[in-house]
């Protein structure tokens, strides 16, 4: 094709001559014309820049809930069932409002007992602790709402178990812990959050949920605006709608001013809201002060536990399998340990992992907390190659691949609302999607996460979001029934003044009952990274260290590749 070109030539030299020609003639007006063009969409540019700008902050009318109600009407079923949900995590709501911080929880003032139940403590036993509330004036709390977290620890054997904390709501909380281990053992209590400051955040999940907005820039040819998107916007702009077909999660950017709604190329998180509390209000959440502040024992905090008794009294067996808590594992020297359910194995090594992966494709969907497991995954394992998508840092999709061993390994974040940096339009999907588009099989693993970002929402999103996954989890199981599903929870992260209004673990929390509450009896694996985080020594993260991403990972593989019972 080329060589027939070269006849050509002549001709080509002759219309590029001209061309020049007639451009050195025009040159003039030529400049003047563009130089008018291109200010004037210069500044037609900057005005819509501007304009973006201009739209951040946001009014919302604080007295309605805009986003939980968005969204394809519910079935008699599903409205029951979000009933159910929602009642199911209530929290205590005291009644008095506008507490000054003198009346309000102190962590520094407030202590717990660690009752002793006159008998031995043993392995597989129970240990109970309780904790009394005062404000800041020392005066004992009446109320409950306090958020606590607690867990029995042992530095010297690295092992550590999540405790589980029942709100009188009169300013005692009683705290069970199940005994795993022999030996020394502490209890640790911490409050992540005064009473006070858990209204706060409820008043901002429900009527701020723009305090994370996100954006879009749309293109075509010379133009490009950028606007605002959200799960649900307020005022009268003309928006763009993008609910999805399939499932119905709705999605919306202000309409570009000039550019029609198919123009948008991406997706990116846009900033956080600022000035979210009131003066009194910030007072409730103040680093070192009532931000996850350990709560001291009055008396000894330490207990010793001893081996398990080889004959158990009869009366005692029954006392354990009534255990008010049973928590998911605990770690002993720093491995996780399941509580029932499948043992975990220990993947120390990589040719354990290819054997257990071996012919298996592993579909991870979520967010960075998943990520987290195929990013450990591919730099563990020498063997998987990550392949080059082009894909933008830490947004995906990645792709990593064992051809020798016939692993293949995927992650894709989840759709919107994601905080990610820039997110092609086209690289938009929903979990539930996805998985429709599964064949699936004893081959097929499929790892969801999908949690951190729904925090600023009303329950309700995550709930519909919830039901598309399940949905999807269903049909896949139904036709192809020896298909894994794990689920990986939320998990605890560090919490500061700023931070805590977005992301708290109060709205984790929330997030994760009804996470489990919702595939609860389904065929699916929970590996509970909540429990893993809280029961672990080392700082929460929102993106928690290696040694724990390497149990979580070993929970996982313990399930996709059990161990041969003998
Ligand atoms: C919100 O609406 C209710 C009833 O529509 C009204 O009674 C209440 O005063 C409103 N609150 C605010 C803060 O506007
Ligand atoms: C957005 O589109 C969906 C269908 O695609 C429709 O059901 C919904 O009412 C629309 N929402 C708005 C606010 O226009
Ligand atoms: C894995 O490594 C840990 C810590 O080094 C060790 O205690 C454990 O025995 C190892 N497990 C296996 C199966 O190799």
């Amino acid at each position: 094709m080329w060589g027939n070109l070269s006849k050509f030539t002549p001709l080509f030299l002759l219309l590029a001559l001209s061309g020049l020609i007639l451009l050195l003639r025009n040159i003039h007006t030529l400049e003047k014309f563009n130089c008018q063009t291109v200010s004037a969409l210069h500044q037609l540019q900057t005005k819509l820049d501007s304009a973006f700008r201009a739209a951040l902050p946001l009014p919302l009318d604080r007295n309605k809930t805009y986003c939980g109600l968005l969204g394809p009407d519910l079935t008699a079923n599903e409205a029951a069932e979000e009933r159910h949900l929602l009642d199911s995590i209530a929290w205590p709501e005291p009644r008095l409002s506008a507490v000054p911080l003198r009346q309000s929880s102190d962590p520094s003032r407030s202590f717990f007992v660690v009752l002793s139940s006159g008998g031995e403590l043993r392995v597989g036993g129970q240990l109970e602790a309780l904790v009394h509330m005062h404000d800041f004036q020392g005066q004992p709390k009446r109320h409950g709402g306090d958020f606590l977290l607690a867990r029995l620890a042992s530095p010297e054997l690295r092992a550590g178990v999540a405790g589980h904390v029942v709100d009188h709501q009169n300013g005692f909380y009683s705290v069970h812990f199940l005994l795993p281990w022999a030996g020394p053992a502490q209890v640790e209590v911490t409050l992540v959050h005064p009473s006070e400051a858990v209204q706060v955040l409820r008043r901002l999940r429900e009527e701020r949920p723009d305090r994370v907005f996100f954006k879009s820039l749309f293109r075509s040819g010379y133009f490009s605006e950028t606007t605002v998107c959200n799960l649900c916007l307020p005022g009268h702009q003309p928006l763009c709608n993008y609910t999805d077909r399939h499932t119905g999660e709705p999605w919306f950017c202000y309409k570009p001013k000039l550019l029609g709604c198919e123009s948008r190329i991406n997706h990116a998180k846009g900033g956080y809201q600022k000035r979210l509390l009131t003066n009194q209000e910030a007072l409730f959440f103040q680093n070192d002060v009532n931000i996850k502040v350990p709560i001291q024992a009055s008396g000894s905090a330490r207990v010793i536990v001893l081996p398990e008794r080889k004959e158990k009294p009869e009366a005692e067996k029954r006392k354990n399998t009534d255990a008010v808590f049973r928590p998911s594992g605990f770690y002993y020297q720093d491995a996780w340990q399941a509580f029932g359910g499948l043992p975990v194995r220990q993947f120390n090594d990589t040719t354990a992992i290819i054997e257990c992966l071996q012919g298996k494709v592993v579909h991870m969907f979520g967010d960075s907390t998943v990520r987290q497991w195929f990013e450990y995954l591919n730099a563990f394992v020498p063997d998987l190659k990550e392949f080059n998508l082009r894909s933008p840092k830490n947004v995906g999709p990645f792709l990593a691949v064992d051809s020798e061993h016939n692993i293949l390994l995927k992650y894709r974040c989840h759709g919107p609302p994601i905080r990610f940096s820039t997110v092609a339009a086209s690289e938009l999907r929903y979990v539930a999607n996805e998985l429709e588009g599964l064949p699936g099989g004893r081959d097929t693993v499929v790892v969801v996460t999908v949690w951190s970002h729904f925090s600023t929402f009303p329950v309700e999103v995550y709930i519909r979001r919830l039901r598309n996954i399940r949905r999807a989890v269903v049909r896949l199981l139904d036709r192809a029934p020896d298909t894994l599903v794990l689920i990986r929870t939320a998990n605890l992260q560090a919490l500061d003044p700023e931070v805590s209004l977005y992301n708290s673990d109060w709205f984790s929390l929330q997030l994760d009952a009804v996470l489990r509450a919702m595939f609860r009896g389904l065929p699916v694996v929970m590996v509970d990274a909540w429990e893993m985080t809280l029961a672990h020594w080392l700082p929460h993260a929102l993106h928690p260290p290696p040694i724990i991403v390497k149990n979580m990972i070993d929970v996982f593989l313990s399930h996709v590749c059990p161990k041969r019972r003998s």
